[in-house]
């Protein structure tokens, strides 16, 4: 019998396989699911990265590469951008819209993040946009993104948040079609173990507090050795 997280893994396949196929049905799902500030969300979570020219990035759950632009224009001609999503399909739209734009410095991984083992020589930032709570073992992805990130990088994560206040009613019908169409389960408190791990983290709400980008640093916590 397969374990809970191999048949969770084989949902994000099969749904993400028809969303990599018709990579323009999903930039248009973008557009309604952002409320048509996806430009500026994504833009925004990659800002707070903090990222400079020949920095080195990587973006878990990078999907079709709706962020690539950001990130490309981020670290520069001499920088570098790895994307590792589980998807095939979804990583196949990616190449195609890397060869399109002519991102020679954005490399392509596939794998399980939860299991991430890239020997990159570390990362200055980790960013993922609608990812993580697609990610069946998620606290663990977490983790060992902080595993990669070198000392003083930022960890960005934008993600989904079900309905607070008044249109708390909403929520069964938005977990519904999250669930079916995005394999995403919002209730997952994302900031909360990002703190656990990272031991900070500031987060800001976006569209109604229908989305957040929380913002975590690596820090060295090794004591200083006495002279
Ligand atoms: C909603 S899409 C987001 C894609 C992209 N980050 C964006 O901003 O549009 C969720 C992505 O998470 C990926 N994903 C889900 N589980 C994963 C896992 N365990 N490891 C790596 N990627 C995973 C899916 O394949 C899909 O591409």
């Amino acid at each position: 019998m397969a374990a809970s997280g191999d048949r969770e893994l084989k949902r994000v396949e099969k749904v993400y396989s028809f969303w990599g196929k018709f990579p323009y049905l999903y930039r248009m799902q973008d557009t309604i699911t952002f409320l048509g500030k996806a430009g500026t969300i994504r833009k925004n979570a990659v800002k707070k990265l903090g990222l400079r020219k020949g920095d080195r990035v990587l973006e878990v759950a990078c999907g079709s590469g709706r962020n690539f632009s950001y990130l490309a224009e981020a670290v520069g001609k001499k920088g570098f951008v790895l994307g590792f999503d589980y998807s095939r399909e979804m990583l196949n739209a990616a190449k195609e819209l890397c060869r399109q734009n002519r991102w020679d410095n954005i490399k392509l991984v596939q794998g399980d993040a939860s299991q991430l083992k890239i020997d990159e020589n570390g990362f200055n930032g980790v960013i993922s946009v609608l990812g993580i709570s697609a990610i069946p073992g998620w606290e663990k992805a977490i983790r060992r993104c902080h595993e990669v990130l070198r000392y003083g990088g930022r960890m960005v994560v934008c993600d989904a948040r079900l309905f607070g206040g008044f249109l708390r009613f909403l929520n069964p019908a938005v977990l519904l079609v999250y669930s079916k169409f995005a394999a995403w389960d919002p209730s997952k408190n994302i900031p909360k173990q990002m703190k656990k791990v990272f031991g900070n983290v500031r987060a800001e709400s976006y569209n109604l507090g229908t989305f957040f980008i929380a913002v975590s640093s690596k820090k060295n916590t090794a004591k200083k050795a006495k002279n």
